[in-house]
C-alpha cells in the first residue's frame, strides 16, 4: 500500500533518525505547517497520541467538572479517559440510538 510513497517515507525516517529529534524538532514543525495548510486553518499542533489530542481538544472547549460528554459506546478506552481527565462525566451512548446505556 505504501509502495508509491516508500522512498518519501524512508527519506523522512532517515532525516528523523539522523537528526536525533524524536520529539518535536523541524520535522514535526514542518508537518504542523503542512497540516494546517491542508486543513485551511492558521495553526496545527502535533501531540504524542490520540488520547492527548482528545484531552487537549476538550480542555480547549473548557470541558470540566459538571459537564457530561457523550461518547459512542463502541469506542476505545482512550476516549473515555480523555473525558475523565478533564473531570467531566463520559456518557456512553449506543451509536444510532441516542440512548445512554
Ligand atoms: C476511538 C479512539 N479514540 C482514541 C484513541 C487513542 O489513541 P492513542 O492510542 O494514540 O492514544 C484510539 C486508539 O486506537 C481510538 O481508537
Amino acid at each position: 500500500m505504501h509502495g508509491p510513497i516508500r522512498k518519501e517515507l524512508l527519506d523522512a525516517a532517515t532525516r528523523v533518525i539522523d537528526s536525533g529529534n524524536y520529539i518535536l524538532g523541524p520535522e514535526v514543525h514542518s508537518f504542523e505547517q503542512d497540516f494546517a495548510r491542508f486543513c485551511q486553518v492558521d495553526h496545527a499542533i502535533g501531540v504524542g497520541n490520540g488520547l492527548d489530542a482528545l484531552h487537549l481538544a476538550l480542555r480547549t472547549l473548557d470541558i470540566g467538572p459538571g459537564d457530561e460528554v457523550i461518547v459512542p459506546s463502541n469506542t476505545y478506552i482512550a476516549t473515555l479517559l480523555a473525558v475523565s481527565y478533564t473531570g467531566a462525566t463520559p456518557v456512553l451512548v449506543e451509536p444510532g440510538t441516542r440512548q445512554p446505556i
